[in-house]
């Protein structure tokens, strides 16, 4: 286990904001999430790709961890013996998520900093583009790490420092004093807070 200095990530929007701008966008996202589609295809490929594990007798259990409107919540469930539940901050988000996937998921209005989930409980987080609007990414990974069976799965996609920066530099231009892009961190610090 590597050493982590915590430092807050003060650049992110608090919940409450993350929350309520998520959740009244729950309607005009999906068309608008190519991005996100295309990132979250590359993870659910490679979820198949290595899906040899034995599962408890409480079927495979799959965490979609910010799982938005459930675009890939119901592909996870359509995996055999999988067992989904998703877990959003946004009330909307899950309101759109359950109107738009078959019965059987369960979905979850929590935090990823403090899952309503017990110690070793499941067997692949799957958690695409959501880690980048926390401000603690160790605490949503120890989390992760602390839910999850040994031997279980974790597939996150983040986005790192480098996106969007023509378009930063543009607004930078544009309205110098203003942050209108968000930032991301770097590679390396990301996955020194994975260890
Ligand atoms: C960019 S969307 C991605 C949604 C979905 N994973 C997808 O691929 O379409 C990020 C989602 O993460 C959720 N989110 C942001 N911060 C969160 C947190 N701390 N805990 C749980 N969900 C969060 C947002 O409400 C939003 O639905």
């Amino acid at each position: 286990m590597g050493s982590v200095t915590t430092d807050t990530h003060d650049w992110v929007p608090p919940k409450s904001t993350i929350a309520r701008d998520f959740g009244s966008a729950s309607h005009t996202y999906n068309p608008a999430a190519r991005l996100q589609r295309y990132m979250g295809q590359v993870l659910l490929d490679q979820l198949k790709e290595g899906l040899h594990q034995a599962q408890g007798a409480d079927g495979l259990q799959i965490l979609d961890l910010g799982s938005g409107t459930g675009w890939f919540t119901g592909q996870l469930a359509s995996i055999p013996g999988s067992q989904v539940t998703g877990v959003d901050i946004a009330a909307g988000m899950l309101r759109y998520a359950r109107s738009a996937n078959p019965s059987g998921i369960r979905w979850i209005e929590a935090d990823a900093e403090a899952l309503p989930l017990p110690d070793n409980s499941v067997d692949v987080v799957f958690s695409n583009l959501m880690i980048q609007w926390c401000r603690d990414p160790a605490g949503v990974l120890a989390e992760c790490r602390r839910v999850l069976r040994p031997g279980g799965r974790l597939l996150v996609s983040t986005l790192l420092e480098g996106t969007l920066d023509e378009l930063r530099e543009a607004w930078h231009r544009a309205d110098p004093g203003h942050q209108h892009v968000n930032r991301f961190e770097s590679e390396a610090r990301f996955r020194e807070q994975a260890l």
